[in-house]
């Protein structure tokens, strides 16, 4: 009899608003899954592969298929983690009817437990429609990379009162809108606090506040793998990308001076009879 780890579905989450802090990173491919599935509460298959996989310049730029692809190759690496696909621009914004059937798509084709949309009070009757048709949602709001382009750049989010009332208020719409949790990204701590306060669904922080019922950052970051540039909000814990250097030239040097392969990575070596 196989013993199969029990998933942590979307509901799970919801109902640990305030209990113990929600373990979050990205994977984007099955090894990344299979390292960070033991550990973390909620992995999520990001649109920030466009620019950590694909060398994009932003998070725009990659399809629903693509998205599928990757949330498919993190659901074989995931066992017991609740995995969230993001829904990438242009997949949802023209109207709930496309939302559901995009939303749809990624739930039957990956597997996955739930779908994340960028967006505040605008987005509301899309997370609600999403919702109704099934499918839990996570939210996202404060800084919105994909929509980053149109609102003057990556702009840290919940600056003076009318910024941080819009923050209050697009939490407040995509909670009573039926998300079963709401990542903050980019926004003024206090506010990024107050909205943890005072929401009824966990909230998931990124560069926002440690007050947040969780936390989430892209798993390349923080292991020192994309080093394009590092954002104020992360915290290096290793030097992934230094250990791969390493290694790489040290594989070099050995093939230029002959020092791999040796006989014990090859077949059918027939032993010279010592003399
Ligand atoms: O795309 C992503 O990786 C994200 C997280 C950083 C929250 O949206």
């Amino acid at each position: 009899m196989t013993h199969e780890a029990q998933r942590i579905t979307a509901e799970d989450i919801r109902v640990r608003k305030g209990g113990a802090k929600l373990v979050c990173l990205t994977a984007y491919d099955t090894p990344m899954a299979r390292r960070v599935d033991p550990h973390c509460d909620l992995v999520l298959v990001g649109d920030s592969l466009a620019m950590v996989v694909y060398g994009l310049e932003t998070t725009r730029g990659v399809t629903l298929d693509i998205m599928i692809n990757h949330g498919q190759a993190v659901m074989r690496g995931c066992a017991q983690a609740c995995v969230v696909v993001d829904l990438p621009h242009g997949t949802y914004e023209q109207n709930p009817d496309q939302a559901v059937a995009s939303a749809m798509r990624v739930i039957d084709e990956t597997g996955c437990q739930a779908v994340k949309l960028e967006g505040g009070e605008e987005m509301a009757a899309t997370v609600r429609a999403i919702v109704d048709a099934g499918i839990p949602v996570l939210g996202h709001i404060g800084l919105l990379p994909q929509k980053a382009e149109h609102r003057g750049g990556f702009k840290i989010q919940g600056k003076g009162d009318a910024g941080a009332q819009q923050v209050m208020r697009d939490a407040d719409a995509i909670a009573a809108a039926g998300a079963f949790a709401i990542v903050i990204e980019g926004t003024v701590e206090a506010v990024a606090r107050d909205v943890t306060m005072s929401s009824p669904v966990p909230t998931i922080g990124i560069g926002a506040s440690p007050a947040c019922d969780g936390q989430i950052l892209v798993t390349q970051d923080m292991v020192g793998l994309f080093a394009d540039f590092t954002p104020k909000f992360v915290k290096r814990y290793g030097d992934a990308g230094a250990v791969i250097a390493d290694s790489i030239a040290a594989y070099a040097d050995d093939v230029r001076t002959g020092r791999f392969p040796e006989l014990a990575h090859c077949f059918g070596v027939v032993k010279l009879e010592e003399t």
